[in-house]
Formats: C-alpha cells, sequence, structure tokens
C-alpha cells in the first residue's frame, strides 16, 4: 500500500481493529481504488525490492502464501517465477472474490500491469508489453488457492493444515492485533502456517495510529523494528538470518514509516 494522498483528509470515523471492524468497515474494492489506482509509488518499489532481495537468500520452487493479501496482488508479481504455487487468503470474503476476478481474467478484474511492470522493472527484467502479458499469465496459473483465514485464530487457515517455504504478510499483524502481546500471538499464529526451515516476511506500517481508506480510519498497533526483531525471535526465527529495512512516508495516511523484516523459522528440534 503506498500512494501519498492528494488534498485534505476529513475524518469520519474512526476504527478499532477489531475482526468485525474488517468485515462491517474494510471495503477491498475502495481500498483498491484509494491505495492501488494510480502508478506504484515510492513505498510499493521498497516492498518489491525487499522482497527481490529476500527470496534470493531462498530456496527456488517455494511454496508461497500471502496471508491478509486483501485484494491485492503486487508481492505475487514479484513472487510468481520463484514460487511453484501461490496460495492467497483474507478474513474478508469480498477480497477473495475480487482476486478471483482478476485470476479468473473478467471484465471486471482490477488492473494489475502497472505493478508487473514494476515487478519487472526492479528485478531487472524487460518490461515490455509482452513481458507483462508474461508475468501475468504465470501468476494466474500459480495462484491456486483463495482462501479464509484469521490472524487471531490459533488454526488460522481453519481446517486446512498447509505449511509453506514462505509466508508472506504485508500490512496485516499490526492492524489486527490490539497490543504487543497480541501481536506476538498474531505472530506464532502465522508463524504455525511456516514450514521448519521456512520464511515468513512482514512489511508493517508504522509510527503512527494506522491509516486512512478515504475517509475511514484502521487502528494499528505502533510497532518498533526492536519489538518487531523480538517477535522474530519469540516465536522461534534464526536471528542470524534477521533482516529489517524501514523507509519514511509521507505520512498523510496515517502513519509515518512502512518497515519489512524477514527471517528464517529454526528447523525442527532432533
Ligand atoms: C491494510 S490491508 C493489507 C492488504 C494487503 N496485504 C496489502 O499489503 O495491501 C489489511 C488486510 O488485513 C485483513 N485482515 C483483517 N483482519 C484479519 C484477520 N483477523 N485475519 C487475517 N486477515 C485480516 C483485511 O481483510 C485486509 O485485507
Amino acid at each position: 500500500m503506498a500512494i501519498a494522498r492528494k488534498g485534505k483528509l476529513i475524518v469520519t470515523k474512526i476504527m478499532t481493529n477489531t475482526q468485525a471492524n474488517y468485515t462491517d468497515n474494510f471495503d477491498p474494492a475502495i481500498y483498491l481504488n484509494d491505495y492501488f489506482l494510480v502508478a506504484p509509488e515510492v513505498e510499493d518499489i521498497f516492498v518489491a525490492q525487499f522482497i527481490i532481495e529476500a527470496i534470493k537468500k531462498m530456496p527456488s520452487n517455494l511454496l508461497t502464501l500471502d496471508f491478509g493479501s486483501g485484494p491485492v496482488l503486487s508481492a505475487e508479481a514479484v513472487l510468481a517465477p520463484q514460487s511453484r504455487e501461490i496460495h492467497m487468503c483474507d478474513y474478508v470474503p469480498v477480497s477473495l472474490d475480487l482476486l478471483r476476478a482478476w485470476v479468473d481474467d473478467t471484465p471486471k478484474a482490477f488492473n494489475w500491469a502497472p505493478y508487473i511492470k514494476m515487478a519487472l522493472k526492479e528485478a531487472g527484467e524487460p518490461t515490455t508489453l509482452e513481458s507483462v502479458a508474461q508475468r501475468t499469465t504465470e501468476m494466474r496459473r500459480k495462484i491456486t488457492r483463495l482462501m479464509h483465514c484469521n490472524a487471531l485464530s490459533e488454526t488460522p487457515l481453519g481446517d486446512n493444515a498447509i505449511q509453506y517455504d514462505l509466508v508472506v504478510a504485508e500490512s496485516v499483524t499490526e492492524n489486527v492485533a490490539t497490543s504487543l502481546t497480541e501481536w506476538i500471538q498474531v505472530m506464532r499464529n502465522i508463524s504455525s502456517l511456516v514450514l521448519p526451515e521456512g520464511w515468513l516476511l512482514i512489511c508493517v506500517l508504522n509510527d503512527g495510529k494506522g491509516y486512512f481508506v478515504k475517509e475511514k480510519f484502521f487502528s494499528c498497533i505502533d510497532l518498533s523494528n526492536e519489538d518487531i526483531r523480538q517477535g522474530y525471535l519469540d516465536v522461534g526465527y534464526d536471528p542470524d538470518t534477521f533482516y529489517i529495512e524501514t523507509i519514511a512516508s509521507p505520512g498523510e495516511r496515517g502513519y509515518s514509516k512502512l518497515t519489512c523484516a524477514v527471517a528464517r523459522k529454526f528447523g525442527s528440534p532432533a
């Protein structure tokens, strides 16, 4: 999510981060139009670059999960070549409908071409119409499952007991948790989906209290980089593999920093 808002914000509703808040108030279509309608901005490029660098250390042929993906396909544009399959999940059913519309190439599908072009450019690949079309086809082929998930559950995918080589959770964990203690539980819940020696990559909005979607404000907890590092260690990640990067944001959407982090989970005890 990126794109600094031009113009004045009028706050009519402050949303607290409960599950009902997302089902009742988070409109994935409005989120898309508010954050992704215009060309990718600095924050989107930062996240793409972070993922590109992070996956260089990972095996090829990843089984990848985008957790709390919303209706958004920007990460998939980067992840597709190194993934054998990509699964996506979200708490809000309409997010999954919008993803399905894109995967099925229906007329109402959102246009992700600018983000696919950005992913190609950042990876140093050709950005011709043909390259964008090829990456689009690859994404559609590799996105094989769209599921409901709940970060607040110890079984976040319900009966789907799948574990992944890589789980990506962008702008999710800090939205769902209402305290640092709950955030660590959310990390533990999501981490249950990561295979031993698999990777967890998160991005969080920080240095603020939340984010706007049009006039609605969704609250987040504010995590320091040390909180994030400690959270990874608490839920079983190798500190030697931990990597974190932060970028300043314009601050017009409620937060003034965006941070991405990644680490590899310890293997099973011998
Ligand atoms: C700010 S959006 C981020 C979407 C996308 N990952 C991105 O980077 O733009 C937050 C997402 O968290 C999802 N979400 C909210 N509560 C959740 C929960 N309990 N479990 C999983 N996802 C949840 C929302 O439906 C929404 O899609």
